[in-house]
């Protein structure tokens, strides 16, 4: 029987268990939240003993060196020693800056790192606010910037959207090592980019909708944005951004009006490249209207926000 070690403390494990499982049902506070291998709050450090390749997928090459692995992703293979994750020895500390709240239940949140972090535009990185309480969040901002944003939908009763509430400028909290599929890429230059996105799935496609201008991008960008009762949340920063670069066109839409203006996509050309993100419900929701519509899936790319419960 393979056995786990943490400090001294041993947990006999059956071969091919689920690491995370095995770790909470010992009463070990691992924290976890999407169970998919996307968000990397699950993160255990090997010291000693054989880690399957699968629960390193998507780890930086950094990570992997070091050890991490996701325990969600880990069947054990064999004995284990392990050490757990702690954000504020593991992570970086990042002060808050801006908390603004915009939309319906949006908060904008600005922080500054206590040293600048390498990322694309597009991907994320998990936001710790104590050893337990961690959740992945897309970057909304530019490298380069000293800042970091994120764009936070508020949900009634999750445990993140209530404590940072309970936050305010000033203090501090960690972030995990930036990942993730999800940025844009310069050998799509010439290629026009279909961004579809519901509530604060616009983080991501914003930032790589600005980040593709800057670069140059030579084909039009469209961006849909389909959000709650009071409109886009971003709309005013979006308009301005569009005022400046014609080739970006916005349709900035009622969720309302998510089914009917599915049945209209059109596509700008066969080489179109669509990147879709928000809820997983949305993402799924829009595979089907991209293949009528002729998009081949090697053409689609997306991130679904997936949840704790979900
Ligand atoms: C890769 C990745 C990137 C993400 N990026 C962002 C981002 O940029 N901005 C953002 O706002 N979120 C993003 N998320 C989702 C985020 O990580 C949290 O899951 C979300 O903020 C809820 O956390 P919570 O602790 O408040 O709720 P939890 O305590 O985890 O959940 C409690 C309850 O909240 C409700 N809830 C949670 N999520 C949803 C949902 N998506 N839709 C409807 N109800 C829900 C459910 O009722 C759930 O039971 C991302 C997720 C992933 C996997
Ligand atoms: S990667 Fe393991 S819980 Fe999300």
């Amino acid at each position: 029987m393979p056995e786990i070690w943490i400090d001294e403390s041993c947990i006999q494990a059956g071969s091919g268990d689920n690491l995370l499982d095995t770790l909470l049902a010992a009463g070990h506070r691992v924290p976890w939240s999407c169970r998919s291998g996307h968000c990397q709050t699950c993160l255990v450090q090997a010291l000693d003993g054989q880690v399957p390749e699968q629960a390193t997928a998507g780890l930086a090459a950094e990570q992997r060196q070091s050890g991490w692995l996701l325990a969600c992703q880990c069947a054990v293979a064999g004995d284990l020693r392990i050490k757990l994750h702690d954000p504020a020895r593991d992570g970086l500390g990042a002060r808050i800056t801006e908390m603004q709240f915009a939309g319906d239940d949006v908060l904008l949140l600005r922080l500054r790192p206590d040293r600048p972090v390498r990322f694309q535009p597009g991907q994320h990185a998990v936001i710790w606010l104590d050893s337990e309480l961690g959740r992945p969040y897309s970057i909304a901002s530019q490298a380069g910037d000293s800042h970091l944003s994120f764009h936070i939908r508020l949900h009634p009763g999750g445990a993140f959207s209530t404590r940072i509430q309970t936050l305010q400028p000033g203090d501090t909290l960690y972030l995990g090592a930036p990942g993730g599929h999800f940025h844009y890429d310069p050998d799509w230059q010439d290629k026009p980019l279909l961004l579809l996105a519901a509530g604060t799935g616009l983080a991501p496609l914003q930032a790589i909708a600005r980040h593709a201008l800057a670069g140059g991008h030579q084909a039009p960008i469209d961006l849909y944005h389909w959000d709650g009762e009071h409109g886009c949340y971003l709309k005013p920063a979006l308009e301005e951004l569009a005022n400046a670069h014609p080739e970006l066109r916005l349709h900035l839409r009622a969720r309302t009006e998510l089914a009917a203006d599915l049945t209209q996509l059109k596509l700008a050309s066969r080489a179109t490249l669509a990147l879709v993100c928000g809820p997983p419900a949305f993402v799924e929701q829009l595979r089907r209207p991209l293949f009528m519509a002729g998009l081949p899936g090697r053409q689609i790319l997306d991130e679904a926000f997936l949840s704790r419960q979900a």
